[in-house]
């Protein structure tokens, strides 16, 4: 069976999503945003990318190397909108290899807290009421993603689980996943393993000593990912935090942006050996307070 696609207009949240959730793992639902409030946060992405003094933090984003890595500029952005490039964006002088705006991989993690466009495009009730509605009691968001995926050089995400990158007792993570341009096989969409949240989480990404390293817990293979998430700009897709999903390498000549929220369930323990850790006086906020 093809894979369901609800609209904004489908809302409140009802039965039959639940049972899409439930089944596949994942939940699409078109038109959620605007192409204005899309382009809006587009805008703004560009212009923090323009004004990013990049001399002196040069962090590159790849999915290959996450063994065994110490990190800080990356282990410090939890609470602070930072700025992460693509491979071979430098030169061995330290200069950008083409326009900052082609090299950007991907800018993380507090937008939603901290600047005025991401908290307004973050913060809203339909948000809520969905979370609640797939069960999430109390959400909390946790982290947020600009992720750019350029033209010709935009990197693949290796198949993953995002439980393995923020984990509670026990895992609740949720990925609020928004198509800020379309985004189709030819510029690199999401692939998933539908129903593949069923399995176990396999891996865990620790923070010890301020050095990540990531552990294996099952040593279930992933499945071939099958399911392309060929979507609309405007389209909000959850993911669940155990759905193995990957994306591949963008070769087309089209951007591919998007927007992701992770939230939790606040009711549960967040274990210290996450990498993303808040200050006490910053504490993880909801969708509507
Ligand atoms: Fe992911």
């Amino acid at each position: 069976m093809g894979i369901l696609h609800y609209n904004k207009s489908d809302l409140p949240f009802n039965d039959s999503m639940l049972r899409s959730w439930e089944n596949d793992g994942f939940l699409i639902i078109n038109n959620f945003y605007s192409d204005l409030e899309c382009e809006t946060l587009k805008n703004q992405a560009n212009y923090l990318v323009k004004n990013f003094d990049y001399q002196n933090h040069q962090s590159v984003f790849n999915t290959n190397k996450q063994n065994k890595v110490k990190d800080d500029y990356f282990l410090e952005s939890g609470d602070k909108i930072r700025f992460f490039f693509e491979e071979n964006s430098f030169k061995e002088n330290g200069e950008l290899t083409n326009d900052i705006e082609f090299l950007i991989n991907k800018i993380g993690h507090a937008m939603h807290d901290l600047d005025p466009i991401f908290i307004n495009f973050s913060h809203k009730k339909e948000l809520d009421d969905i979370a609640k509605g797939i069960k999430i009691n109390n959400p909390l968001l946790v982290q947020s993603m600009y992720i750019f995926k350029q033209p010709r050089i935009g990197g693949e995400v290796i198949c993953h689980q995002d439980s393995t990158f923020l984990y509670t007792i026990p895992d609740s993570v949720v990925g609020f996943w928004i198509a800020i341009e379309d985004a189709n096989i030819e510029n690199g969409c999401m692939w998933a393993d539908r129903g593949g949240h069923k399995e176990p989480l396999r891996k865990l990404f620790k923070r010890k000593n301020n050095i990540l390293e990531m552990e294996t817990i099952d040593k279930t293979p992933f499945k071939e990912l099958t399911t392309p998430l060929e979507v609309d700009k405007g389209t909000l897709i959850l993911l669940h935090g155990r759905l193995p999903h990957y994306s591949t390498h963008n070769k087309s000549l089209k951007s591919r942006h998007a927007y992701t929220m992770h939230v939790i369930n606040g009711e549960y323990t967040y274990p210290s050996f996450n990498w993303l850790q808040r200050p006490a006086n910053f504490p993880f906020k909801g969708f509507i307070n």
